[in-house]
């Protein structure tokens, strides 16, 4: 079956799709999620391991679980199950904070690791890398530069005094995957550091961290590695850094000795000086638990199915709703295009609103782009296919302009 055939056979392709065995590990129901790329769904092996943290280690083993069940160590063996799917070695990720904490950690270890003092951005890059930059500039005043440049425009801005590059590898808007290795290397070239954000990578398609030679790098977890709301996110600090970082946030489980309780911080060995308060026990028994389903797929067919299920959606988009004024703004170079499809369209709040009010769920990024997210562990071909009769019924009837789909919500 010809992906771009005007009426593709869905329920062919998911007869027929390597990865169907995997939608059985999550819990569905007749919603067509499209939000993977917002918050993962929940693996269905996820509240059973929860009921056994609650129930067995906190309800009854209380405080002696941080040994009987590990929890101590919980951090760096996350860390390890996300490693092999950003081509990280097992003890080069830990897991903790938020994605924000460790963008600010991060960058502030990198400044620890060169006496430059300039740092070069992607302008349209995730706010809160944005925000996490401006709160380091407030610390260190206007002996710190960070420079925002368009993405297109970063290569150029890299030079001599180059510190650090922080970017997103894949733009939380467009899907537009940049050149991690590329970029990567003209940054080394001109003595810089590097430090990736993964939020929208991690899960989605294969990562080559140490194949690209990254200093550093952070993601979520909640996304496309299903690790629930909240989820605590990862860092990644290329072993060739280790011995070399002094951690910012700095906090006593980076300590090389906790319960010595010295009043001096002495850096843990290795990845584990990273760490800084006490693991979130309960966020990250849920994410191991859901790392566990990766285990069983190999990424490589979920970034082949991923872009299948992108790809068609932008054929079917465009043979079915061509007249009503949608414009694909992700990219449509395979290479080049993440796991969803940002849509551009004047009135797509209200759009977005008349498609989840028919159990499509997608979200909506002002000013104006609508997306959607292909999550290839439990998307099904059908969902393409529901999606695109649903937008073009409700363009044809014009039903999105009801009163009801035009007041705005604080989450969009
Ligand atoms: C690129 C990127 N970075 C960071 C975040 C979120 O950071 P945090 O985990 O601190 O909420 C997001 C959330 O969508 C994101 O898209």
């Amino acid at each position: 079956m010809k992906p771009n055939s005007r009426h593709f056979a869905a329920e062919e392709l998911d007869a027929s799709d390597p990865l169907r065995a995997a939608a059985a590990e999550f819990v569905l129901d007749d919603c067509v999620y499209l939000d993977g790329n917002s918050l993962g769904r929940m693996p269905r092996c996820v509240p059973d391991r929860l009921r056994q943290v609650a129930d067995a280690e906190w309800g009854a083993g209380l405080v002696s679980s941080w040994l009987q069940y590990d929890w101590i160590n919980l951090p760096a063996r996350v860390g390890g199950r996300i490693a092999r799917l950003v081509g990280a070695g097992a003890d080069e990720v830990v897991v903790g904070n938020s994605t924000t904490v460790n963008l600010f950690n991060a960058t502030a270890c990198a400044l620890g690791l060169t006496p430059r003092r300039r740092i070069v951005t992607d302008e349209a890059n995730f706010p809160t890398d944005l925000y996490a930059l401006d709160g380091l500039q407030r610390l260190l005043g206007p002996g710190l530069t960070i420079e925002r440049v368009p993405a297109g425009d970063v290569l150029r801005a890299i030079d001599g005094n180059t510190a650090l590059v922080l970017l997103s590898h894949i733009d939380y808007r467009t899907a537009t995957v940049l050149d991690m290795m590329r970029i990567t290397a003209e940054t080394h070239r001109a003595g810089g550091l590097v430090l990736w954000d993964l939020s929208h990578s991690a899960g989605a398609l294969p990562v080559d961290l140490n194949g690209c030679n990254v200093d550093l790098a952070v993601g979520c977890t909640y996304k496309y590695l299903n690790g629930g709301p909240g989820a605590p996110a990862f860092t990644f600090a290329a072993r060739r850094w280790h011995e070399k970082i002094r951690p910012v946030v700095s906090g006593w489980l980076g300590h090389k000795a906790p319960f010595a309780f010295d009043p001096v911080f002495e850096p843990a060995a290795g990845i584990r000086r990273l760490l800084s308060g006490t693991p979130e026990v309960l966020a990250l028994s849920a994410l191991d638990a859901s790392l566990s389903v990766f285990e069983r797929f190999d990424i490589q067919a979920l970034r082949a199915k991923s872009l299948q299920l992108t790809g068609l959606f932008i054929d079917q988009l465009e043979q079915r709703c061509g007249k009503y004024g949608f414009e694909i703004v992700s990219p449509r170079d395979p290479v080049r295009r993440g796991s969803h499809v940002a849509v551009a369209h004047e009135n797509g709040y209200a759009i977005m609103q008349a498609l989840i009010e028919r159990r499509i769920v997608g979200d909506f990024r002002a000013p104006n782009l609508m997306r959607f997210g292909f999550a290839p562990l439990y998307q099904r071909y059908r969902d393409v296919e529901v999606c695109v009769s649903a937008l073009e019924e409700i363009m044809r009837t014009g039903v999105w302009q009801a009163e009801r789909f035009r007041s705005r919500a604080f989450v969009t």
